[in-house]
């Protein structure tokens, strides 16, 4: 009996798996879950699913260089760090069910989130503080530009409720980067909490 080539039988598993998704997202859509379109729930989802990827990755990196925190203003960076990281995981939870109530699937793991974060992990084994201060406040920028173009995804399918999440998001969001941006530009010696 003819075998069939391995590269023919690993497309026919990556197209099965293809169109399971599919039919789970049909699937949702017809128990009446959303009413937006399709075409919204395909290209909002994926673009959620970037940004929380993004922000758990964010979330760690930030209570990492809380953990591993040092020098003379350990306590002020200590806390900054604690309050920042609060706030990026307070965020997670509505960006993942935004996905869900458009009709989508969300992450399921930690190697799902490895596998699409854009924001880069820091496994040094030691960082200078303003070094870490300077590096979160660059990767909340870079946060900043991704939840801007989620918003103008939202925008092309009038998913108003995402749209105005995000709003709050890129406030907080600018809101951290302000206050690295302002810490990294005390004089030396200064109290930042003071
Ligand atoms: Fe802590």
């Amino acid at each position: 009996m003819r075998r069939r080539p391995r590269v023919e039988v690993v497309s026919q598993t990556v197209n099965d798996k293809q169109e399971s998704k599919k039919t789970a997202l049909r699937a949702l859509r017809r128990s009446g879950i959303t009413d937006l379109s399709s075409e919204a729930t395909r290209d909002i989802s994926p673009a959620l699913n970037g940004l929380l990827a993004d922000v758990f990755a964010l979330y760690l990196k930030t209570k990492n260089f809380h953990w591993h925190m040092s020098g003379s203003h350990f306590r002020d960076y200590y806390l900054l760090l604690d309050e920042h990281g609060d706030q990026l995981y307070a965020t997670t939870d509505p960006i993942a069910e935004r996905v869900r109530k458009i009709g989508g699937i969300t992450l399921r793991s930690i190697g799902q989130i490895a596998r699409t974060q854009r924001i880069a992990d820091n496994d040094a084994e030691y960082v200078e503080p303003r070094d870490m201060l300077a590096e979160l406040r660059d990767d909340n920028l870079r946060l900043t530009s991704a939840m801007r173009e989620v918003h103008n995804t939202c925008d092309d399918y009038h998913d108003v409720a995402t749209a105005s999440l995000r709003e709050v998001w890129i406030d907080e969001t600018e809101q951290r980067t302000w206050f690295l941006y302002e810490v990294l530009h005390q004089p030396p010696g200064s109290n930042i909490c003071a």
